[in-house]
């Protein structure tokens, strides 16, 4: 299991050293919010942020855009080599195409999905894709109350993958704490992103190996 701190939750004047916190904690990647105040009803922080946090930290990122327009980003994550980026399937109409402007630069592709979308709108893409994002709250705010059955919907994203014959990591994002992450293991998720139940604590080793389970 993967860990991938939210820096949603972190303390923004201090970037710098929360990073190195987790860096030296155990967290396998940073998974870095961008919100564009239309798609989700809030603000957080754009390319230039992300660009220089590249200084402070070999942590790869997994950058999770919550924009429309996600294609406007690209040349900034690729100029800061970002690992992996994900797009909404709710805000972007052609999908396949954005999966291979992602994939051109050599990023790692991943579509997020809102609770309420289907699994049924990535089907066609799926064998392209190199990761999925699972949202288990609703987008735009960190430290919101797992969706229950988000459960069910990963499991059912897992049995799609395996019936596909492919091996696609599935990653969950929202309200994941130590309490259902043993459950959402057993449910096939690979990447857990965590906000508050890792910046939130004050020892972020325990924070993060209390994660993985
Ligand atoms: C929510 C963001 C999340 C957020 C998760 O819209 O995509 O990554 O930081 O925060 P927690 O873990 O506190 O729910
Ligand atoms: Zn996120």
């Amino acid at each position: 299991m993967k860990i991938a701190p939210s820096v949603l939750a972190a303390d923004f004047s201090n970037l710098a050293c929360e990073l190195k916190d987790i860096e030296e904690g155990g967290a396998d990647l940073v998974h870095l919010d961008v919100m564009d105040g239309h798609f989700v009803p809030n603000l957080s922080f754009g390319v230039p942020v992300i660009q220089s946090l590249r200084k402070r930290t070999h942590l790869p990122f997994d950058v999770h855009l919550m924009t429309y327009h996600p294609e406007a980003y690209l040349d900034g994550l690729e100029a800061c080599h970002a690992h992996m980026v994900s797009f909404h399937v709710e805000a972007v109409p052609h999908l396949d195409r954005m999966i291979h402007n992602i994939k051109d630069r050599g990023i790692k592709a991943g579509i997020a999905l809102n609770p309420g979308t289907s699994l049924t709108t990535i089907d066609q893409v799926l064998p392209l894709l190199d990761f999925v994002l699972i949202m288990s709250v609703n987008p735009g705010f960190g430290g919101q109350k797992f969706i229950p059955y988000s459960l069910d919907k990963i499991a059912a994203l897992s049995a799609m993958i395996k019936e596909k014959g492919l091996s696609i990591p599935i990653e969950v994002d929202g309200g994941v704490n130590k309490d259902n992450a043993a459950l959402l293991k057993k449910a096939g998720v690979a990447i857990l992103v965590a906000g508050s139940s890792v910046f939130g604590k004050e020892n972020r080793r325990e924070a993060i190996s209390a994660l993985k389970v």
